[in-house]
Formats: structure tokens, C-alpha cells, sequence
């Protein structure tokens, strides 16, 4: 295989890397992006589905929105429930007329790779990158496999998106970063339905048996999730426990769950991760290969933008203007949206799964957070700019200084 040159060389085909070469070449930056998967895979990979006002206008942009439009729900509001209370938090009086999208990851991952084909970009399916070498020089090189044969791209920046389980978070120096990690005590089990929805907006609810979430896919498709136990298996749940138990979690007076054949249902573990360092030389992380979030708030494949929405700042800058600077300031950008999402993300989870026995102490001050959101309209705002994703500028400077 002949030797690939490229400025900047992508190994992931998630979300954070194809979001990143259509990005950069819109900024006339060339890229290659190699993945690991198959093309069927990575496109049959059901994950999450709830896109903050930001990357939509990301993805509006860069002129790849055009199903997300047609084909997404735009939700103003949310409902939140308490031991069968439920109450709706709209976002709009509170942000300012921001909102969230529902569209499935894995129809963002098909658009994306449609276009970038269609363009004409560079995209190796089957094709583990294996090694990245060179890093503190100006032309690092990843080796890679495909097809049999070994590849190598030799670029001038890598961009490592090649989540959780990836290579690049591997080659960083040993010693470079320090990790915070959590482990929850709890699961999610996640049903994709076919049936009609049973609210028009998402319902997350805490209730004596565990969690409940009903979200949605389409007006034919639902999508629901419940906490079980972390040794729990998908085999001890029939689909008619499953429905069973969804309807008293998510049950309030005066509202009926509508059932319907299940298409697919797994078992995940909850987890919060991250690094604080996600450069060494020219390597530069981005996505789940830097962090975690429990998906209670959706925030993973947003923050997986985010990242990129950085580094492709610093790369234009680089190539641009021939400076580093912003570059150099990555990780520093990056994490203070991090850290944002890890905290309301865990806020999320914590309010609303079960953690300890009703009544409780921590049950207590569950339901005192849960009692202050119907009071407070500066709590309800905190939550509502937080769930629909706080804007870019919200983080470039301080409203109260250091005195
Ligand atoms: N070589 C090439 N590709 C690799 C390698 C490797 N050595 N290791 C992993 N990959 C690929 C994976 O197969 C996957 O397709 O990198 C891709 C990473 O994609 P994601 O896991 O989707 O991560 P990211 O793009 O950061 O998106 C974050 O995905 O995990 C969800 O909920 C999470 O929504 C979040 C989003
Ligand atoms: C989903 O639709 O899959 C979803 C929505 C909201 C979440 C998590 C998952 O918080």
C-alpha cells in the first residue's frame, strides 16, 4: 500500500472524527480518517440520540443538517418526575428560545459519512490504526491495517477520536495526565420499540424501583431505558417485565405506556471518565477518547463536538495564521465545557436513579433538589441552559472575579 500524506490524519469514524474533517475542510485543511469497524457496524450502532442547540448549528453550517431537520424532533421542554409527580421544565423561558433535537447518533454517523464519501474524502473502513509515532516531531506517523496489508499516514497533526477503548489515549506518555473515574453502582437497560410514543417529550423519572427515561426515535419508534442492577442480565428481563416495569417507573395519574414489539435491547454500564491532558506533541484527543459521561442528559456525542469545535479552531489558526497558540490552549478550552458536562451529567444521574433506600437520607436530599426545581426559577434556569447546552461565548469569561 502506497505511503498517505495528508495535513491531518483521523483515526475514528464516530462522531467527533467525521464531525472534524468536514469541519476542516471547510477550512480548505485536508484530512483522512481510518476506522476500525465496519462500515455496517459503526452505522448499526444504536447509542444515544439528543443533539444540543450547538451542534445542530454546527451541523446546519457545515451544511450536513438537511435530514436532521426534516427528520428530527425539536423539543422545547422536558418532563422531569418524582414518585409518579410529574412536572414539565420549558426551556425556552429560560434560554432564551434554545432548544434540543432528538435524531439517533448513528443517523448523524450515516449522514456524515455519506457526505464525506460524496465529497470525495478519504475514509478507510476495516483499517485499525495500530501505532502513532513521531508525535513530538512536525510529521507524526500512524501505522495502520487494512485489507491485509499494513498503511501508513504520515500528516502534520494526529487527531485521535477514536473513543474509549482507542489507541490514542494509549500513546499518550505515561505520567502526562492525570484520570478521574466513576464507577456508578447501577446500569441502564435500553429498549428501541415499534410504537408510537407515548409523550411528545422526554420523561426522566425517579421512582422507588430505579430510574425511568422515555424518550423516542420517531412517531412509529420509541426508545426507553431503565436502571438495573450492574450484574444484571438482558436474559432475566422478557420484554413484558421490561414493559411492565416501565409503566409503574414512569406512571403518573391520568397517562397510560403504550407497549409494542421490541427491536433491540442491551445492557450498559453508567461510568464518568476523563483525562486532564489531551495533547502530547502533536497528538490531540478528542471525544470518548478523552472522557465519559453517564448518558443521563445525553451529553456525549455533544461534547464530542465540542472538542472539535476547539481543535478546529486551533488547527485553522495553525494554518492560517502559522500560529499555535490556540493549539496550545486545547486541552485548557476543551476542558472547562468538560468538566461542565461531567458535573450536570452526574447531577442527573444522581437526582434521579435510585441510590439509596426511599427515605433515606440521600432519597431525602433527592427529593428536596427535585421540590426546589418547581420553586426556583433560577434553579429550573440552571437546569433548562444546562440540558440544552450552554452556549460557546458562556465560557470564555467570568461573571464574578477574583477579588
Ligand atoms: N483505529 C481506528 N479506529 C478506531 C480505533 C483504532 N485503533 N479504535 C477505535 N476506533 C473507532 C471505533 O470503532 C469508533 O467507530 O473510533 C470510533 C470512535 O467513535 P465513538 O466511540 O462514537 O466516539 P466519538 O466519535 O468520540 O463519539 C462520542 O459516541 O460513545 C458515544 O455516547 C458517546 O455520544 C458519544 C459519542
Ligand atoms: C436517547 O434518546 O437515547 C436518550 C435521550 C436522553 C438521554 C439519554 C438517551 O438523556
Amino acid at each position: 500500500m502506497r505511503p498517505i500524506r495528508t495535513q491531518v490524519g483521523i483515526i475514528g469514524a464516530g462522531p467527533a472524527g467525521l464531525t472534524l474533517a468536514h469541519w476542516l475542510r471547510r477550512r480548505g485543511i485536508d484530512s483522512v480518517i481510518i476506522e476500525h469497524r465496519s462500515r455496517a457496524y459503526v452505522e448499526a450502532r444504536v447509542r444515544a440520540g439528543l443533539l444540543e442547540q450547538n451542534t445542530v448549528d454546527i451541523l446546519s453550517d457545515l451544511g450536513l443538517a438537511d435530514r436532521v431537520q426534516r427528520e428530527g424532533h425539536a423539543h422545547h421542554g422536558v418532563y422531569l418526575s418524582f414518585d409518579g409527580e410529574r412536572i414539565r421544565l420549558p426551556f425556552d423561558d429560560y434560554t432564551g428560545g434554545r432548544h434540543i433535537t432528538i435524531y439517533g447518533q448513528q443517523e448523524v454517523v450515516k449522514d456524515l459519512t455519506d457526505a464525506w464519501l460524496a465529497g470525495g474524502g478519504t475514509l478507510l473502513f476495516e483499517a485499525p490504526a495500530l501505532r502513532i509515532e513521531a508525535i513530538d516531531t512536525s510529521n507524526p506517523t500512524i501505522y495502520f491495517e487494512h485489507a491485509g496489508e499494513t498503511g501508513v499516514i504520515h500528516c502534520d497533526f494526529v487527531a485521535a477520536c477514536d473513543g474509549f477503548h482507542g489507541l490514542g489515549r494509549r500513546t499518550l506518555p505515561k505520567g502526562s495526565y492525570r484520570e478521574y473515574s466513576n464507577t456508578y453502582p447501577f446500569s441502564w437497560l435500553g429498549i428501541l420499540a415499534q410504537v408510537a410514543p407515548s409523550s411528545e417529550e422526554l420523561i426522566y423519572a425517579y421512582h422507588e424501583r430505579g430510574f425511568a427515561l422515555h424518550s423516542l426515535r420517531s412517531s412509529t419508534v420509541s426508545r426507553l431505558y431503565i436502571q438495573v442492577e450492574n450484574d444484571d442480565r438482558i436474559e432475566n428481563w422478557p420484554d413484558d417485565r421490561i414493559w411492565e416495569e416501565l409503566s409503574v417507573r414512569l406512571g403518573t395519574p391520568g397517562w397510560e405506556l403504550q407497549s409494542g414489539p421490541i427491536i433491540e435491547k442491551s445492557i450498559t454500564p453508567m461510568r464518568s471518565y476523563l483525562i486532564d491532558t489531551l495533547q502530547a506533541g502533536r497528538l490531540f484527543l478528542a471525544g470518548d477518547a478523552a472522557h465519559i459521561v453517564p448518558p443521563t442528559g445525553g451529553k456525549g456525542l455533544n461534547l464530542a463536538v465540542a472538542d472539535v469545535k476547539h481543535l478546529v479552531d486551533g488547527l485553522t489558526d495553525y494554518y492560517h495564521h502559522g500560529s499555535t497558540k490556540a493549539l496550545d490552549r486545547y486541552t485548557e478550552t476543551a476542558l472547562r465545557r468538560i468538566w461542565r458536562a461531567q458535573d450536570f451529567s452526574n447531577f442527573m444521574t444522581t437526582l434521579f436513579h435510585k441510590q439509596a433506600e426511599h427515605g433515606s437520607f440521600t432519597y431525602r436530599l433527592q427529593r428536596a433538589k427535585f421540590d426546589y426545581i418547581r420553586q426556583s426559577e433560577a434553579y429550573a434556569a440552571t437546569i433548562a441552559e444546562n440540558y440544552v447546552g450552554l452556549p460557546f461565548g458562556a465560557f470564555a469569561s467570568t461573571r464574578l472575579p477574583t477579588l
